[in-house]
């Protein structure tokens, strides 16, 4: 979909330009583009034989944290030699261009920070980071250390990544943070997630209940799809660029 309908783009450019407080809500789709594989996509070579939801969990690293960890350091590799795509850049743009807008990211891979976005609510962590394993602290990996996964320099226990596993918490500052920006929103664009991991998912249907306008992109339909005012279908990295170029256009108040 290209967004060509002046109906259509009328109707989003109102809706944007009148926004008192805009959020968006990113997952792994908005990183495709970049070349990071998806949550749930295939995964290849080496780690093709595992699915990621039995790795991101923290009964995986009980089991086996030296495998766990790899996969880690494995997909570090892959964030560290991509870039941010034109959508990372169109999110920055519309931060700029729009009243107020509160970024939320389901994502890991720090590449909206790249791209520029700042105060950026991280709902899963970051990938980048790591924690003590008992401790809960952030601390620095030696990465000339051998071992796999390194041990905390503080208590000995082992380190793991500062992301959040299946079955465990939100953070409590990232959760109060969303859930306050879901309330209070009156437009909430939700971007390139399948919308099946809860509580991220439910972050829309409580901006919907409190009467804010949702517009969804996604090259494919999820269980949000029927209660969007908006469904611009296609991929971000070129929908979110042309929504930047239509509020910019005669019409769009930026
Ligand atoms: P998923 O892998 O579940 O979904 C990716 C979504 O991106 C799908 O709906 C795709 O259709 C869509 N998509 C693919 N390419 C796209 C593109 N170029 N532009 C826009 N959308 C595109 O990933 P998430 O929904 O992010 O959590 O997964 C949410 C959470 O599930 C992850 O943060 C992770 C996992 O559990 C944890 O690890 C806690």
């Amino acid at each position: 979909m290209t967004l060509r309908d002046p109906d259509l783009v009328g109707a989003l450019v109102a809706v944007f330009t009148q926004s008192a407080h805009t959020v968006i809500l990113t997952g792994s789709g908005t990183s495709a583009e970049s070349g990071v594989p998806t949550f749930r996509d295939a995964q290849n070579g080496l780690w093709s034989r595992y699915r990621a939801e039995d790795l991101a969990t923290p009964e995986a690293f009980a089991r086996d944290p030296q495998v766990v960890w790899e996969w880690y350091e494995w997909r570090r590799g892959i964030v560290a030699s991509v870039q941010p795509n034109p959508g990372h850049y169109a999110i920055v743009e519309l931060q700029r261009r729009l009243r107020r807008v509160t970024l939320i990211t389901q994502n890991v891979d720090g590449l909206h920070q790249r791209a520029g976005s700042a105060d950026v609510i991280e709902f899963h962590g970051n990938l980048m980071r790591s924690k003590c394993s008992a401790e809960h602290c952030v601390v620095e990996v030696d990465r000339s250390e051998q071992a796999s996964p390194p041990r905390c320099p503080n208590c000995g226990e082992l380190v793991r990544p500062d992301v959040v596993w299946f079955g465990e918490a939100i953070p409590d500052v990232e959760l109060e943070a969303a859930l306050a920006a879901a309330a209070d929103c009156d437009l909430m664009m939700v971007v390139g997630t399948s919308a099946q991991v809860q509580p991220a998912a439910s972050l829309a249907e409580r901006a919907r209940a409190r009467g804010a306008v949702l517009v969804e992109i996604n090259p494919e339909a999820t269980p949000l799809t029927p209660r969007a005012d908006f469904v611009l279908s296609g991929p971000s990295g070129r929908i979110l660029p042309e929504l930047v170029e239509a509020l910019r256009g005669p019409g769009g108040a930026c």
